[in-house]
């Protein structure tokens, strides 16, 4: 029987699932509803289908991201909830194939967290695992032997130099759009005295933010005065958000700068006139290319589908298993 070939993107927010032969079959939130029966936990739903489940109103199952900051924090939500996701590849038949996955993971895993990730993995049904850095995907996605990437997710953001033989050098941060979530809610405490929700910065973001000084727009949002503690709303502009938002994405230039400087001359000549490559479901920020670019004095090109980019690119590795092995510094793959 043949084997069913996975990438899997290990991501705080969203798994996404690409099966060779098939293309990307599974983009949805890394979330499972869980209800506690006798002591143990049953899921209920994962993944989109959850997170629909937890908003209705008399909702009594838990919602859990067992991924925190691209490490499983949640040990058995995560292998429910990846079993749930492979189980949708699988035949309906008492003859199961053999799973093998690749999995894109942030590159600042320690090694346990690294085991942590293989684990859940095979005990959610795969019978071997590989972990990729995200990068080195993103960069195989580009076709580059040598390539900057920045890939800016929603608990981290990591950014390393690749060569076909691993990292050269990396570093992984824990800002995203999630701290992005948090910085629009301490901006709107901090200067309108009221609580907003993070579901609701999460809107705000989506809706005003950009980084690109010539844009302007403005929403309204529902919040809670913080004195009276009563509902409320204020409306809010793209200047405003964006100035708040700002100090991060001016850390993670810091961090591209510190990456770059590990550099050898060598390959900063290979990767000098391409710049900077932004991936990442945060890279979709209108402006952020021009913003860091602009800052670093360096082009940032944000990478053709920067949400899909690195499982699409891991994907690759199903045709040449050498290069992935030579990479991976493995010795059984030819
Ligand atoms: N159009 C958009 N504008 C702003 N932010 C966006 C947009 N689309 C997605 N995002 C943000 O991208 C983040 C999700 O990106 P991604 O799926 O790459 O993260 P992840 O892989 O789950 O997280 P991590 O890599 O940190 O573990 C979320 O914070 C989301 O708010
Ligand atoms: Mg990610």
């Amino acid at each position: 029987m043949k084997s069913i070939n996975l990438v899997m993107n290990i991501g705080t927010r969203n798994t996404a699932v690409y099966q060779q032969g098939k293309g990307l079959i599974i983009k949805e939130p890394s979330a499972v509803l869980i209800s506690g029966r006798n002591g143990k936990m049953v899921l209920v739903e994962s993944g989109r289908a959850a997170v629909q489940a937890a908003q209705e109103p008399h909702a009594k199952e838990q919602l859990l991201y067992p991924i925190k900051d691209g490490a499983v924090f949640h040990e058995r939500a995560a292998v429910l909830m990846y079993k749930e996701f492979i189980g949708r590849v699988l035949p309906y038949s008492p003859f199961k194939p053999r799973v093998s996955v690749i999995a894109c993971i942030s590159c600042g895993l320690t090694s346990m967290e690294r085991r942590d990730v293989e684990n859940v993995l095979i005990r959610a049904g795969a019978g071997e695992v590989k972990l990729l850095e995200s990068p080195l995907a993103a960069a195989e996605f580009l076709g580059l032997e040598h390539a900057v990437i920045v890939d800016i997710g929603a608990g981290k953001t990591e950014i390393a130099v690749t060569s076909p033989s691993g990292l050269i050098a990396g570093c992984s941060l824990n800002i995203g759009g999630d701290a992005i979530n948090r910085a629009i809610m301490d901006y709107v405490t901090d200067v309108f005295r009221q609580k907003i929700q993070f579901s609701t910065a999460e809107k705000v973001k989506r809706s005003i933010l950009s980084l690109s000084p010539a844009d302007n727009a403005s929403c309204v949002v529902a919040s809670r005065s913080i004195q009276a503690d009563a509902a409320s709303s204020i409306k809010l502009e793209t200047r405003g958000v964006r100035q708040a938002v700002e100090p991060l994405i001016d850390k993670i230039a810091e961090a591209v700068v510190a990456v770059c400087s590990q550099m050898p001359v060598n390959i900063y000549e290979d990767v000098a006139a391409s710049g900077m490559h932004l991936c990442g479901g945060s890279a979709n920020i209108p402006g952020i290319d021009r913003y860091l670019a602009e800052k670093l004095e360096w082009e940032a090109h944000v990478i053709n589908e920067p949400d899909n980019a690195c499982v699409i690119g891991a994907a690759h590795f199903f045709d040449d298993p050498g290069k992935l092995g030579r990479l991976l510094n493995l010795k059984n793959l030819r």
